[in-house]
């Protein structure tokens, strides 16, 4: 079962629909069960032979062997202190980009910790914390029609559960896992969403990007 804290946003309800589509069971969580399953029921119509459901997050947390974070930066920190205990001996999925917008220029916001993921690992030391997903475009994640393109750079210190991201993330037609190495190098995933978001601006477009050469 795959769970998205803060699934309600575009991000997650983007992955979420990709991930039913493929035939994944996938719970969506919010701060508001209603929320939560208002958005379900949308994805489900979008994804008629897929198990969709909406839960509050902590619900959400527990049902989970996998749970992706899907929140705004600003949100992540307490949230995942709060559900700790939930996510503990779980594999966590950190697509958050720490991101703050001047005159709606996008800017990366520096991370203490080094990074996003860093922070979630460090908030939860009995997690296996992935960082991935971050570069990908919720508005293409959102048009199943069109098949998605680009590389995901997958990066964590815990080489099973990369390796099991990795998987996941060829089980969405189109798209390859990148092993991007330790979680100290999800910084650079992180800020690279900046960029993009600036090149989206510039082309009108949703970029992504691909690794080429490996
Ligand atoms: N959007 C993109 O194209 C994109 C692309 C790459 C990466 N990302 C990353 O993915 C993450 C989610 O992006 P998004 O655009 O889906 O974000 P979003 O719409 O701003 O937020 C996602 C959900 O987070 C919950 N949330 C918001 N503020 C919260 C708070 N203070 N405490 C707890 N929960 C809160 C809300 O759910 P409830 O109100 O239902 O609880 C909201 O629906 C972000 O970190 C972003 O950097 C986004």
């Amino acid at each position: 079962m795959l769970a998205f804290l803060g699934g309600t946003g575009p991000e997650g309800r983007g992955l979420a629909l990709r991930f039913a589509l493929a035939g994944e069971e996938v719970t969506i969580g919010s701060r508001d069960p209603d929320r939560a399953r208002e958005a379900a029921q949308v994805l489900q119509k979008l994804a008629p032979q897929a198990s969709i459901r909406g839960d509050e997050n902590r619900e959400a947390a527990k049902r989970g062997d996998v749970v992706f974070v899907t929140v705004p930066y600003e949100a992540q920190k307490p949230l995942v202190t709060q559900l700790e205990d939930e996510l503990a001996g779980k594999l966590v999925i950190n697509v958050v980009a720490p991101l703050a917008f001047e005159k709606g220029r996008p800017r990366a916001v520096p991370v203490e910790e080094g990074s996003a993921a860093m922070q979630s690992q460090s908030l939860l030391p009995r997690s296996k914390v992935v960082a991935a997903f971050q570069n990908l475009s919720a508005t293409e994640l959102l048009a199943p029609d069109r098949a998605m393109e680009g590389d995901v750079v997958v990066c964590s210190d815990h080489q099973e559960a990369k390796e099991r991201v990795m998987a996941l993330v060829g089980l969405i037609k189109n798209l390859r896992g990148v092993d991007g190495g330790g979680l100290e190098n999800a910084r650079y995933v992180e800020q690279l969403t900046a960029l993009l978001l600036s090149i989206n601006r510039i082309y009108k477009a949703h970029s992504s990007i691909r690794i080429v050469g490996v």
